[in-house]
């Protein structure tokens, strides 16, 4: 991997102690929310958009995860998704897949290694 594919997002110490973060990234020029998050121990990272009607999952709400944990749930209409694959557990949406973001966590430090992807404010 090419040091100039991978784009800083932060520590991994400072994941772990968030329930989430938001970074602004365009993904082939097209702006988009993503929100990076430790789940069992590894950095994942989503496009920000439920698939149901393209809200934030954090969109009613200050979190990301339902009451067990186990779960991504969107705030608007409560759908749940595989935090390790992105995939809607709700029958509405059953199996399609919040896009993931590729990440590497190399040293201590959690990148994006996606290609054409570009941090934004
Ligand atoms: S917009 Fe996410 S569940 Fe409806």
């Amino acid at each position: 991997m090419l040091a100039s594919k991978l784009k800083a997002i932060c520590s991994s110490q400072e994941l772990r102690s968030t329930p989430y973060r938001e970074q602004g990234i365009a993904l082939k020029g097209q702006p988009l929310p993503a929100l990076i998050f430790m789940f069992d121990g590894n950095p994942y990272s989503y496009v920000n958009h439920c698939m149901h009607m393209q809200r934030r999952l954090n969109c009613e709400q200050d979190a990301i995860f339902d009451a067990s944990g186990q779960y991504l749930r969107c705030s608007m209409h409560g759908f749940i998704f595989d935090p390790k694959t992105g995939a809607c557990q709700s029958p509405v949406c059953f199996g399609q897949r919040l896009q993931a973001l590729r990440l590497e966590e190399i040293d201590g430090i959690v990148y994006f290694s996606e290609k054409h992807l570009t941090l934004i404010d």
